[in-house]
């Protein structure tokens, strides 16, 4: 619970927040909550501890896509995967903090000065600085989300990220006029930027919504076109390794790039004015599930959209992704004052949505980890009763080990 004086201020913010939402971009319709401001109780403060305690709050001890030598030692501190250290601040960020864990706090504390310290010239921020690799944009979105998070919850970070977030949007805006910046993996995850961007815009302008917009613009029109990847007759209503993407864009049909793809609608939405964005959004989710779902609240992807035959998999990141995503836009909440005078959180969003939540967080994330957060599946399968390398192997994209547990079966 947090303090009444707290949620006040936010309901202020929230106000300030549509009067700018007339000049362009439309207002968001539900305030976020900063990180901070509440934490967790009972099983979920419980889960977190188990996770700090587990993998996650340790590999960066370790492990070399996260590890001090790598990301501290040179100017490749993301390692060969670019994304990967970039996804674990994201995530260790809230983690530290909600568990109150002093040396997780430090190390994403560390993350995050080395990279503004590293930003080049050009604005260029993460591994590429100095080097001949091409530079994509994708690898830097979850860092940028971990930064957001870092200021939200102490704002004396703010001038020193801002000034690098905005740095950098220059630099890519440039870059996307240029067709620069952008591969196959960059076209489908391009919502994330544009979340950051709308960000930016409704608390740190500084005058440049313009460029803010028109990059928000070039980020939807250089990407995968959601709104057509969901419309029913472009939509695969089997497993998708014999079929053809209609629409050119292979990877469109990759189980996480889908999830993160219904996460683009309703963000593109706010520049758009177009409802068809927002229908298209429920639509696939609903289109999803008929033809994809599963009972334990998620659908199956081993890598690419995998129908209804029980064997086939579900990747763990498409689980985490999935989950955000409905939490994000289909689980809008309101604080009301109940009559103890406390605030207390009434979701508004379609029960559907709540059933599938509760479905994932209670069966399909439980059951692709181990109970101590140490190990976990690449691929989960319904009523599979033996981790083991299959054979034969059901995934067609995926190793045989997919399903057993460790601590990177089938890929880091
Ligand atoms: C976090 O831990 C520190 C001590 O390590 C303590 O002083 C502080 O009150 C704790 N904060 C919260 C929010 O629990
Ligand atoms: C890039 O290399 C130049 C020349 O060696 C050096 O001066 C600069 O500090 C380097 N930049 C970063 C961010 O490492
Ligand atoms: C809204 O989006 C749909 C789907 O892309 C498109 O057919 C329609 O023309 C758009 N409407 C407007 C007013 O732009």
């Amino acid at each position: 619970m947090a303090p009444k004086s707290l949620f006040k201020s936010l309901l202020i913010s929230a106000a300030f927040t549509s009067t700018l939402g007339q000049t362009g971009l439309a207002p968001k319709a539900y305030l976020s909550l900063p990180l901070g401001a509440i934490r967790a109780t009972g099983w979920l403060q419980d889960q977190l501890i188990v996770q700090t305690n587990g993998l996650a709050g340790h590999e960066h001890e370790f492990y070399n896509y996260v590890s001090q030598t790598d990301w501290m030692g040179g100017s490749s501190y993301y390692s060969s995967l670019e994304e990967a250290g970039s996804y674990w601040f994201n995530a260790m960020v809230p983690n530290g903090i909600l568990a109150n864990n002093t040396a997780i706090i430090q190390r994403t504390q560390q993350f995050l000065d080395y990279v503004l310290q590293h930003q080049d010239s050009t604005g260029w921020l993460g591994p590429e600085v100095n080097t001949t690799k091409p530079r994509y944009l994708w690898g830097r979105y979850p860092f940028m989300f971990g930064a957001i998070q870092m200021v939200e919850y102490n704002p004396a970070l703010t001038d020193e990220v801002v000034t690098a977030l905005h740095k950098f949007v220059s630099l890519a805006n440039t870059m996307l006029h240029n067709g620069q910046g952008v591969e196959a993996w960059t076209q489908t995850r391009w919502e994330d930027f544009v979340m950051t961007l709308q960000w930016l815009y409704d608390f740190h302008p500084n005058n440049n919504q313009a460029l803010l917009l028109d990059t928000m613009e070039q980020l939807k029109y250089t990407g995968v076109p959601w709104e057509l990847v969901f419309e029913s007759q472009y939509f695969p209503t089997t497993a998708t390794e014999n079929l053809r993407n209609p629409l050119g864009y292979v990877l469109s049909w990759h189980g996480v790039n889908m999830a993160e793809g219904l996460k683009a609608l309703p963000a593109t939405y706010r520049f758009t004015h177009n409802q068809t964005d927002l229908d298209r959004a429920s639509q696939g989710w609903d289109l999803l599930f008929q033809y994809h779902g599963r009972p334990s609240g998620i659908y199956a992807a081993d890598e690419y959209l995998a129908g209804l035959e029980a064997a086939r998999g579900t990747e763990l990141c498409l689980v985490v992704v999935s989950v955000t995503a409905i939490v994000l836009f289909k689980l809008p909440y309101i604080l009301k004052l109940n009559e103890k005078g406390n605030y207390v959180f009434v979701v508004i969003g379609d029960p559907k949505y709540v059933d599938r939540v509760e479905r994932i967080a209670y069966n399909a994330l439980p059951a692709t980890l181990t109970g101590d957060f140490w190990s976990r599946q690449y691929l989960q399968q319904q009523n599979q009763i033996a981790a083991k390398n299959m054979s034969p192997n059901p995934f067609p994209n995926d190793g045989p080990y997919s399903n057993v547990f460790g601590l990177e079966p089938n890929y880091p």
